[in-house]
């Protein structure tokens, strides 16, 4: 141990902390609330839950404190039964969230400090560790899991949202999962990979839709160094997994305290086709570029891959940036065969969080819904933009004072919606919108008052059905 390590850290600013402050300052506070006001007209035919998970640091935190990597999760959700609304929230609460919550402190500090806690602080939770399952939200097999790439999904009790504990969907996932897992509509299975800081350092799994595990983390060759990947794309073939050149250099952030990540564009980005069948993975090479999320990936009628995806020139958020950022949804097509690329781009708004039709994934998709930023607009997101893949317009809902999150669509017994959580920047109160499908841009057919202001946060997830 270093003498840096006995060192404890002092509080995080959270005030002047761009991540801890305004719309994205942490909730407390597990709330449970039925009978929501709705402004407008609900659809009857809306039934589920919307569920939506956050970094949402129980403690004040101390040290550092990185977005989107940092934070305990606070998992949101929001119940329609047709006529009424309800919320509910709830900590994942991690054998460190406990601890923390016995000394009612944080005890743990950012994620890339140099820094342990005391033992004598921990009294029985000396063996630890701190995961933060607080990027996605996925309901399959049965199970409903917390989950972020670098830790251990944590499963949910779908009927209280309460803590039931670590899974590893019967040893499909080992130290961690993508929080990106793929659920084919078809099959029913989850397909997911894992990477790892050391040799073989990717591995991809299958669970089938018992929750059994059918295909054990299998090594995907042709990786040679710890890479940074966040999401994935699946078609009916292939596992689609896009190896930018973000690697990760953890010994070299602990002994001099520099960026555990580097952004090496001369390797490229390299794509990796894996066969769901088993047989062996292709590889394509394409110029270097960065990949947060993919909306969708299907196999062409001529047998190449069709992947759309919001395409970076370089990590955000991730302190390696050398240029402004730029972004675009981007078609990528694939040929397995020849290694042939082409890059189309189907629209240059600076957007993320590209979502589709789930029950489209895998097969062409007729829609992207994604949020992001009018030129000229406000910080952060506060537009929602809709592509309709078939007329190639695009369209928008400019929410005025409302930042608005990631779009989920959501299917009633008999049409679809578009639903996501926002936040008025004037009052600070949150509220659930739900827009029609056939004409998104108009406008919500209604908004739901959420009883506490709702975190900025990340991924979510719509459940059909009986919400509770
Ligand atoms: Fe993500």
């Amino acid at each position: 141990m270093t003498p840096s390590q006995h060192t404890h850290p002092a509080l995080v600013d959270m005030a002047n902390h761009p991540y801890l402050s305004g719309l994205f300052a942490p909730q407390r506070k597990d709330v449970d609330v039925t009978g929501l006001t709705v402004t407008g007209d609900l659809p009857a035919d809306l039934v589920g839950s919307y569920l939506r998970n956050g970094p949402n640091p129980r403690f004040d935190p101390i040290g550092s404190y990185t977005f989107p990597i940092d934070g305990d999760a606070m998992v949101h959700q929001v119940d329609f039964d047709g006529s009424t609304v309800s919320y509910r929230n709830r900590f994942v609460r991690t054998p460190a969230v406990i601890a923390e919550e016995e000394v009612g402190r944080a005890l743990w500090s950012g994620l890339f400090d140099p820094y342990f806690p005391d033992e004598d602080d921990l009294d029985g939770a000396e063996n630890t560790g701190r995961d933060m399952p607080d990027i996605h939200v996925v309901k399959h097999g049965g199970r409903l899991l917390a989950m972020a790439e670098a830790t251990r999904p944590y499963a949910l009790d779908p009927a209280d949202l309460s803590t039931i504990g670590i899974e590893s969907c019967d040893g499909a996932m080992l130290g961690g999962s993508t929080a990106h897992p793929k659920i084919d509509p078809a099959t029913g299975e989850m397909l997911l990979f894992n990477y790892a800081f050391e040799a073989p350092y990717l591995r991809w799994s299958v669970v089938g839709p018992d929750g059994k595990c059918t295909r054990r983390p299998t090594a995907i060759d042709g990786v040679d160094m710890p890479m940074m990947i966040h999401d994935m794309a699946l078609t009916q073939r292939y596992v689609v997994i896009f190896v930018c050149p973000l690697k990760f250099d953890i010994i070299a952030s602990f002994t001099t305290g520099s960026s555990p990540l580097e952004w090496l564009p001369e390797l490229g980005t390299r794509i990796a086709l894996v066969p769901r069948d088993g047989s062996p993975v292709k590889w394509v090479d394409a110029d270097p570029f960065w990949v947060w999320h993919f909306a969708n990936a299907y196999d062409t009628e001529n047998g190449e891959v069709a992947v759309d995806y919001v395409r970076w020139n370089e990590p955000t958020h991730l302190g390696v940036e050398t240029a402004p950022p730029i972004a675009d949804i981007t078609r990528t097509l694939l040929n397995p065969t020849t290694g042939r690329i082409t890059h189309t781009k189907l629209s240059d708004s600076m957007v993320e969080f590209p979502r589709i039709d789930d029950r489209s994934l895998t097969r062409p998709h007729n829609a992207i819904a994604s949020s992001g930023q009018l030129p000229g607009g406000h910080a952060g997101t506060d537009t929602l933009f809709f592509d309709d893949l078939t007329t190639g317009r695009q369209t928008y809902w400019d929410s005025g004072t409302v930042s608005v999150g990631e779009p989920i669509f959501m299917s009633g017994e008999a049409h679809g919606y578009w639903g996501t959580i926002g936040t008025d920047r004037v009052t600070m109160t949150s509220a659930f919108y739900v827009f029609p499908t056939d004409d998104p841009a108009s406008g919500p057919l209604c908004s739901v008052n959420l009883p506490i202001r709702v975190p900025a946060g990340l991924h979510g997830a719509w459940m059909s059905g009986s919400p509770r």
